[in-house]
């Protein structure tokens, strides 16, 4: 990572479609002076946020100009339409394989030989019933545990093959927020967001503030730097803990039930930050996450898991159509079915 990296826009530097701005715009949403006017406020209130038009929602929300919802529809229909767009088979090379992985932890056997590809820049969720073996996959795709049987590939890396500092490069590539979000509770939020960057960086303290605010601001925490998190509501940790995830630009994001434990208000807030999230950056994205089927709407494409094996590995947009008893319990969330509950 490079410090000149810390001030392209990410949104343009990958290519991707208009702002969050400029499609308000043209949707008629909201004016150009509003825009304007809305701009020259963040860039007034949080200069870290500057000029970026990816950014100025809230603000548009904060005059008035907009409501909430209408900023979500926004949002919500620019990555619907490359949702639908999205097809499992279109030939794109996955970043991220496991290949007929079997994990046997104390005895059981917890993944049975799965095979799982996750499409590069791309929102993927995996869903299934609790203890069905979720996190232990995200700790193979970041070598964190290896498997007992069967390969795991990040690009053209076989990570079973890599020396200990060719898996740390590797690793580089990833962030991971961990199940419980996992913020240090001796330190502020601006060092536990600052804290991937003192280790993975030379980066000296100014270059490092900007980064840091640039993301309290991207989550919408600003003005939250001294707070420890015992002083943070679970919405608030979760969206420090989104920042330090993000605060070092990583290729691949991994998020371990990001909503676990938050109320349904904030678990959409949360929804719509990845969202954002995405939108702004194109990273990789493997989400875990129980809220389905809220879920579908806010990736491409759905891995179901249950009892260690795939049953569905598919767009978002095709999973309803599953007549699989299992995926349908799991989508319905009847009580009657093939899952045992009680
Ligand atoms: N380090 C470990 N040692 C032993 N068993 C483990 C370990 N990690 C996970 N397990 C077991 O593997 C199963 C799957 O766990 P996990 O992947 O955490 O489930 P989830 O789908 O809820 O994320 C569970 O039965 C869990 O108890
Ligand atoms: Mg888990």
């Amino acid at each position: 990572m490079t410090e000149q990296a810390i001030y392209m826009d990410p949104a343009l530097a990958r290519g991707t479609t208009l702002s969050l701005g400029r499609q308000l715009v043209a949707n008629g949403c909201v004016t150009e002076s509003q825009l304007d006017r809305a701009l020259r406020k963040q860039n007034n209130d949080h200069p870290a946020a500057g000029n970026n038009e990816h950014l100025v929602g809230r603000t548009l929300v904060d005059l008035g100009y907009i409501s909430q919802s209408a900023l979500l529809d926004c949002l919500f229909s620019q990555f619907s339409r490359e949702r639908e767009a999205y097809r499992a088979d279109a030939g794109e090379t996955p970043i991220i394989r496991l290949e007929q992985v079997v994990k046997i932890l104390d005895g059981r056997r917890v993944l049975d030989a799965i095979d799982i590809a996750i499409p590069a820049k791309r929102v993927t969720a995996i869903i299934g019933m609790s203890g069905g073996g979720k996190s232990v996959i995200l700790k193979h795709m970041v070598g964190l545990m290896r498997p007992t049987e069967g390969e795991v590939r990040v690009g053209e890396h076989l990570l079973g093959a890599l020396s200990p500092r060719q898996l740390a490069k590797v690793r580089g590539r990833f962030s991971f927020l961990f199940q419980g979000g996992a913020l240090f509770d001796s330190l502020n939020v601006y060092d536990n967001v600052a804290f991937p960057l003192r280790e993975k960086t030379d980066w000296s303290e100014s270059v490092i503030h900007d980064r840091v605010m640039r993301c309290l601001e991207e989550v919408n925490l600003f003005g939250m730097e001294r707070k420890f998190p015992d002083e943070l509501s679970g919405g608030m940790m979760k969206r420090a803990a989104l920042a330090r995830a993000l605060v070092t630009d990583p290729e691949i994001l991994l998020l371990d039930e990001p909503t676990a434990g938050l109320d349904p208000i904030i678990e959409n807030a949360i929804h719509y930050l990845i969202c954002d999230t995405y939108m702004r950056t194109r990273y990789t994205m493997v989400v875990i996450s129980h809220a389905v089927p809220e879920i579908f709407r806010w990736c491409h494409h759905v891995i179901a898991l249950h009892k260690g094996k795939v049953l569905f590995s598919g767009p978002s947009t095709e999973i309803g159509q599953s007549r699989n008893p299992v995926i349908r319990q799991f989508i319905s969330g009847d009580i009657d079915g093939p899952i045992q509950v009680i």
